[in-house]
């Protein structure tokens, strides 16, 4: 056999070896690379005789060309065979479920959930929305609620502070929504009806209580508004907001330097193996905190009190929300746990209204 019949034997069996791609290439390389065995071969081409040329280089020539063709070849072969592997090893099983998109997979906080079902009650009743920042004045917390300075009611709240200004002024984190009253009532005229839910901040943290809680706050104003008023507004707010149809309400006497009568207000329950059940039962569970508003609230804020008079309520809810949907302690509310949302969240497209249900 030839030298070269010997070579091309060899590369040939290299070639058919080669299990995978980079063996594949380094029988490429060992051939046709720049110090391969055929790329020496053509280099002593250029030594020869014009009469040995015209015998050695179409034998040389004819050998690199049919080992280019093998290596594509089986270039091919070993693509073939690896996407044939894949194939049948990567299969998907139609039948299983499709996983949940995002938008399924994604919930809304009970907190969010129970005002949107609030707002959703009030405002089929007429109520306007209000909002007011976190960050109040002490004049709007406090002074123009009737809270006077330095007097003891104060300490009820356990307020956050900012330290004082060079004034001697101090801006808080607000301890109630009530100051959005006071915003309400200082930017437009009576009639009034707002509610306002947000934000709310005390230094106080235990299973029912945390830090930053929320609160809604309601507000009427006008020339005859009372308190009878008041008790069908809280009563039918009660019935839809818990999905019920009877709700029994206690009004207990009460104070708050802010309304004068003050009064907190119960609802009827069953206590039952630590779940509460509303419109029935011998229990009385207190819900929120309500009054006429002081005549010194209306004229701190530019009402006249002989011509204009109103009420006002407040109500936890964080509180309201653990009461309807049974969940136990406040301080889960707002540690971000994936797991309890998943389990206590609500899914975004079941938007809560009053004709389509409101939980759901
Ligand atoms: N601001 C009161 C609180 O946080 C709740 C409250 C009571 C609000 C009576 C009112 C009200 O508007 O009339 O404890």
């Amino acid at each position: 056999m030839s030298e070269l019949a010997a070579l091309e034997q060899s590369i040939s069996a290299a070639i058919a070896e080669a299990a995978d791609e980079a063996a594949l290439e380094a029988v490429r390389v060992a051939a046709l690379g720049k110090k391969g065995s055929v790329s020496a071969l053509l280099a002593t081409l250029g030594k020869l005789s014009p009469e040995e040329r015209k015998v050695q280089g179409p034998l040389i020539n004819g050998l690199k060309e049919r080992v280019t063709e093998a290596l594509t070849a089986r270039r091919q072969a070993l693509r073939d065979a690896a996407l044939d592997k894949r194939l049948a090893t990567e299969t998907i099983d139609v039948t299983l479920p499709l996983p949940e998109s995002p938008l399924e997979r994604g919930r809304i906080h009970p907190i969010s959930q129970v005002i949107d079902e609030l707002t959703a009650i009030f405002a089929d009743m007429g109520f306007e929305i209000a909002e007011g920042p976190d960050i109040e004045t002490d004049d709007n917390n406090f002074t123009k609620l009737n809270f006077p300075v330095a007097h003891p009611a104060r300490d009820m709240h356990d307020t956050f502070f900012f330290p004082p200004k060079e004034d001697g002024s101090r801006l808080l984190l607000r301890t109630h929504t009530s100051p959005v009253q006071v915003r309400t009532m200082l930017s437009k005229a009576p009639p009034i009806r707002v509610v306002c839910p947000g934000r709310t901040y005390r230094s106080d943290s235990d299973q029912t209580h945390t830090p930053m809680f929320h609160q809604v706050e309601g507000l009427v104003i006008d020339k005859g508004s009372h308190l009878g008023h008041l008790k069908w507004i809280l009563a039918e707010f009660c019935k839809a907001f818990f999905e019920v149809d009877q709700v029994k309400m206690r009004f207990r006497p009460s104070f708050f330097p802010f309304t004068e009568p003050s009064m907190e207000v119960d609802i009827q329950c069953r206590r039952d193996k630590g779940e509460v059940r509303f419109g029935e039962g011998e229990d009385w569970l207190e819900i929120l905190g309500c009054g006429m508003v002081h005549p010194n609230v209306l004229r701190n804020c530019g009402i006249d009190p002989d011509e204009y008079q109103g009420f006002a309520w407040g109500m936890g809810i964080d509180r309201i929300a653990m009461l309807k949907y049974g969940m136990p302690d406040l301080r889960a509310f707002f540690e971000a746990d994936v797991r309890w949302l998943d389990h206590y969240g609500f899914r975004p497209l079941d938007f809560p209204t009053l004709a389509g249900g409101l939980s759901g």
